[in-house]
């Protein structure tokens, strides 16, 4: 962490020396190991290495069935079934890509939303944030493109419905869904240039995953508290940090093994729970499904994406001043993108002096409501766009916007947050004490209260 003091890499042998003078890669791993982590982090700072090992499994796995898999509409989907049937251990190595996508979308949202509750967002971490939105923008463009490559019939239709949307722009729509889809319909070329895609777009994230931690090894990490870490001295960051070897590594390991093996059971034994049953029926273009329904992890979006129909005043209002030019689809197209948007806007549009939602108590309603309105979202999403629906879809909608563009920047002008703790080593020390351990495990334990 920039400024922190801390025991910096000395090469000792000939050999280290050697390398160090030309090459100083092991100063750059040791430090980045070794870097001063604040001693309070919580079990919510986990999913960042879940999500590491989410990408390499990903890259892994992909990169074995890309070796069976031949991207051509007339040999697609049988290929996938011979990955499934013949190929050794192939049924394995799909299910785990399968469902790896999913628990790498669960790990980032629960991701994201430990960094809006405690306030990771806010500066001077905001470019650790943007570059974490377009890590997720890459990872929904990847996760949309690899779902085509089964050439199942939610593969097929899932594509044709997406790709539509471009389509919808005013003006430009048309050339615009012919140059992404080399045709006219998502057919052969479509299929071929997203399975490039789909092999190359991870690398990009590699890529992006490694300037996102770069980023945040030079702001130093956020905590439960969001009080930041004394710098002035040794003494003072020593008291409200611990070095990331062998600390965090060994509590972050604990919490991937936890997470593995829930994984395990389900690529074991419910590895089709959370799939569409059409997508083992070959595409067919003249055949079209009853629901279209993308995976959980984009259902909020298309829950938004479909919540404005041409009866929602706003959507009048738009049509009637555009001269006709926005019309039900492209509203849609409009707020699905914007709401992501605004999500990416929140280092700026949080006005607030506290950082921590832990100390804001009308910020964690607010919050909360958040997340319970991101599951209603998704679950909307799966439903068909009708009734009783469309109108939960907008109420939900508008509050996605609403959150975003009118509470989190009143809150921070009308809410009396509480004090925070004055230093990282106050909050670490209360909660030792809390809990009856002494802080270094050797000093005595606190007499238990007794009972009365
Ligand atoms: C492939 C996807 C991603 C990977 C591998 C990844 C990795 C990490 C890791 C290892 C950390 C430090 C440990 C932790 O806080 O859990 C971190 C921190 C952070 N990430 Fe991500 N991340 C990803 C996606 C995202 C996304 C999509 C966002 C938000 C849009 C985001 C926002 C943040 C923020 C704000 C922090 C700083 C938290 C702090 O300082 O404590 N990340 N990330």
């Amino acid at each position: 962490m920039s400024g922190i003091p801390h025991d910096h890499y000395e090469p000792s042998s000939r050999g280290e020396k050697w390398l160090h003078q030309r090459l100083p890669i092991v100063g750059l791993l040791y430090d980045t190991i070794m870097i001063p982590t604040p001693k309070n982090l919580n079990w919510m700072w986990i999913w960042g290495v879940v999500l590491v090992f989410c990408l390499v499994l990903q890259i892994v796995t992909g990169i074995v069935l890309a070796m069976h898999y031949t991207p051509h509409v007339d040999q697609a989907f049988a290929s996938v079934e011979h990955i499934m049937r013949n190929v050794n251990g192939g049924h394995m190595m799909r299910y785990i890509h399968q469902n790896g996508a999913m628990l790498f979308f669960a790990a980032v949202y629960l991701h994201m939303f430990r960094s809006m509750y405690y306030g990771s967002y806010k500066t001077p971490r905001e470019v650790t944030w943007i570059i974490g939105i377009l890590i997720y923008l890459l990872m929904m463009a990847t996760a949309f493109m690899g779902y085509v490559l089964p050439w199942g019939q939610m593969s097929f239709w899932g594509a044709t419905v997406i790709t539509g949307l471009f389509g919808a722009i005013p003006g430009i729509g048309e050339g615009l869904q012919m140059w992404i889809l080399g045709g006219p319909a998502v057919d052969n070329a479509a299929l071929n240039r997203f399975f490039s895609l789909h092999y190359l777009l991870p690398f990009i994230i590699l890529g992006l995953v490694i300037v996102h931690i770069w980023a945040f090894h030079t702001t130093g990490n956020n905590n439960p508290t969001g009080v930041e870490v004394r710098r002035e001295s040794r003494q003072e960051a020593e008291k409200d940090t611990l070095p990331f070897w062998p600390y965090f590594v060994i509590k972050d390991l604990f919490a991937l093994v936890v997470v593995i093996l829930v994984f395990w059971l389900i690529v074991g034994f419910m590895p089709n729970y959370l799939g569409h049953p059409e997508n083992y029926q070959e595409a067919d273009p003249l055949v079209t499904p009853a629901h279209i329904v993308p995976e959980w992890y984009f259902l909020p979006f298309y829950a938004i994406l479909r919540a404005f129909t041409s009866d929602v005043p706003i959507v009048i209002f738009a049509n009637w001043i555009s001269f006709g030019l926005i019309d039900a689809t492209f509203f849609g197209v409009l707020a699905m993108f914007g709401s992501i948007f605004v999500w990416a806007l929140m280092p700026w549009l949080d006005t607030s002096s506290v950082r921590s939602g832990r100390y804001r108590p009308w910020f964690k309603i607010f919050f909360w409501v958040f997340i319970v309105n991101f599951v209603i979202l998704t679950w909307v999403g799966a439903m068909p766009a009708e009734g009783i629906y469309t109108t939960i879809a907008l109420l939900g909608t508008t509050y996605w916007f609403v959150y975003f563009l009118i509470i989190l920047p009143l809150l921070g002008i009308f809410e009396t947050p509480q004090t925070p703790p004055e230093t990282i080593e106050e909050d670490f020390v209360a909660h030792v004490n809390a809990s009856g351990k002494s802080d270094d495990g050797k000093g005595p334990k606190p007499e238990p209260v007794p009972a009365e």
